[in-house]
């Protein structure tokens, strides 16, 4: 009896492993997406997995080893690439067992059968970015180096690879010939960033590069519009003998001249973040994210690769969900990357297969919001003298951004403006009825004050973690023979609070300032 009881076990062990490595070669030709959730307001981790699913999202970058998202994904086969903050690359930089506590904690303990299928750890986020002022160019490479020798000694390394997020500014073509052959890595990082290409190269990992056609457009009115995105009519760049018809090829192009510059013509390339905003500029609205994402997917996954190598382009859209919590420095459109809305609602039709039918996605199911109340200024109040400090007041503790030149509710008038940002305090607040006040300026009122195109949102309540818990359960009971790998994972953790000035938001904000000054010959 004890006998087969054993048998059974091992036979059954046998069987999850395999169905594990099964799980964790499937190679995902698909496209990814970056999950970022610094949001005053979280949607139910657990809700926003069961979309990515339905919608056919396959691979998956967080920015952040958030314990309630990583909760929500186990057990699915969504392959992970999970990333390490930069404020952490100097302690595990300077401590081999720094890293091996991070890999335990943060990888090994979530690989069971049933947990996760990550793929890439990315150590750090743009660090070489110069808004950065080489605050963490010493420690990028020595904490690369630590990661991945823990992943080995873990016995993970040939299938979990660490890599770095590099910023597009990391190359460059000079000003005197702007052609993609002439790229090379800039001057002042160039021995460095060399060195981690040559570890990731020996090791077998991607290099890993975030590309922005958005910002080619933004702040420069003399770039062609219709070269940022994929369908245009522009006059081809011209380079030797090969043709030019969009900026993400050239900029792409440009980082693999760099490489082959360098020694490494075929360094395996990964875009860890690529993507269109919606709001916050002139540039950012839904018609022109729906043209290039689409425009995207269907020249990444045709295998038609650039003009300089062929392949399918292996891509991680930015983003995911809209994130009202992120520092606006590097623009008001930073706050409006989402293909879905705070509210998990999708923006526009994409196709993730890349055929660009017009494909709806599917928007996050089971979404509670608070009540149908709106915080509005007194339409009875005629002195408007005190207005402007209110409005900066309320707009400083919450997101106005959609307020901003060029944006979707720039054409409200200055009473417009006061009801907008009194209602974006109060909605942030949670409809706290104290929070609808301003010095007796603002009422409650059960009119959505909405208008063309200027969405007056209601929030949505906070996630309960009820789902999470039952999950738990499940798993709990089918998986006790390997229970010994598997950490507990904390689903108390509370809900990030909204501190505008914390250096977290200051320091995670920066995805993306790379300005490709791409002028047409
Ligand atoms: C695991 O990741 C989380 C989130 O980044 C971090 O706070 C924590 O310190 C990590 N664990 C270890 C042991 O480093
Ligand atoms: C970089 O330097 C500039 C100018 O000295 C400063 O304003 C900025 O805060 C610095 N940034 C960081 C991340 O240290
Ligand atoms: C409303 O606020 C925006 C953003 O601050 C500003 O650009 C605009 O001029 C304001 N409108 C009026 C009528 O004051």
């Amino acid at each position: 009896m004890a006998q087969e009881n054993a048998t059974h076990h091992y036979l059954m062990t046998l069987l999850f492993i395999i169905i594990f490595f099964l799980s964790m070669s499937s190679c995902g030709y698909g496209v990814g997406v970056n999950w970022g959730t610094m949001a005053t307001h979280q949607l139910p981790p657990k809700n926003v997995v069961k979309m990515l699913q339905e919608n056919g999202f396959d691979k998956l970058k967080l920015f952040d080893a958030d314990e309630w998202v990583m909760a929500a994904l186990l057990g699915t086969d969504i392959e992970v690439m999970l990333a390490i903050p930069n404020n952490m690359l100097e302690e595990i930089s300077k401590d081999p067992k720094v890293a091996d506590s991070w890999v335990y904690e943060n990888v090994t303990s979530y690989l069971y059968p049933g947990g996760l299928n990550i793929k890439y750890i990315a150590v750090g986020n743009e660090p070489f970015l110069k808004e950065y002022n080489g605050t963490y160019l010493m420690y990028t490479l020595p904490a690369l180096k630590n990661i991945q020798t823990s992943l080995n000694n873990a016995g993970l390394g040939s299938s979990i690879k660490a890599t770095v997020p590099f910023n597009a500014d990391a190359y460059y073509s000079p000003d005197s010939n702007l052609v993609p052959s002439a790229g090379d890595f800039r001057p002042e990082v160039r021995d460095l960033t060399i060195e981690i290409i040559n570890y990731l190269y020996t090791n077998n990992a991607p290099f890993t590069v975030n590309i922005y056609p958005f910002l080619s457009l933004y702040g420069n009115d003399h770039f062609p519009f219709d070269f940022a995105f994929f369908d245009g009519n522009n006059k081809p760049l011209v380079d030797g003998n090969l043709l030019y018809t969009n900026v993400f090829d050239a900029n792409l192009d440009t980082l693999l001249y760099a490489l082959e510059k360098a020694g490494y013509p075929d360094m395996h390339v990964i875009i860890g973040e690529v993507g269109w905003p919606t709001d916050g500029d002139k540039n950012a609205n839904i018609q022109n994210a729906k043209r290039f994402n689409n425009g995207l997917l269907k020249h990444c996954l045709s295998g038609n690769g650039t003009p300089k190598r062929k392949g399918i382009i292996d891509i991680y859209l930015f983003s995911l969900i809209d994130e009202n919590a992120k520092s606006i420095a590097p623009g008001n459109f930073e706050r409006h990357w989402g293909i879905f809305e705070f509210d998990g609602k999708p923006k526009y039709e994409l196709d993730l297969k890349g055929f660009q039918g017009d494909e709806g996605l599917v928007a996050v199911e089971g979404v509670k919001y608070m009540e149908k109340q709106w915080c509005i200024l007194d339409p009875d109040i005629s002195d408007l003298h005190y207005l402007a400090g209110s409005i900066d007041y309320a707009c400083s503790l919450s997101d106005c951004t959609a307020l901003g030149y060029g944006s979707s509710c720039n054409g409200l008038s200055l009473e417009g403006n006061a009801s907008y940002a009194f209602n974006m305090y109060y909605q942030v607040h949670n409809q706290k009825d104290w929070d609808c006040d301003f010095s007796g300026l603002a009422i409650l009122s059960d009119q959505d004050p909405s208008e063309k195109g200027c969405q007056f949102p209601v929030m949505i309540s906070h996630a309960s973690c009820l789902g999470l818990h039952k999950g738990f359960l499940a798993f709990g009971g089918v998986y006790i023979f390997l229970v010994f790998f598997f950490t507990i994972v904390d689903s108390s953790k509370p809900l990030p609070s909204y501190d505008p000035n914390s250096p977290l938001l200051a320091s995670a904000s920066a995805n993306a300032k790379a300005r490709y000054q791409f002028k047409q010959k």
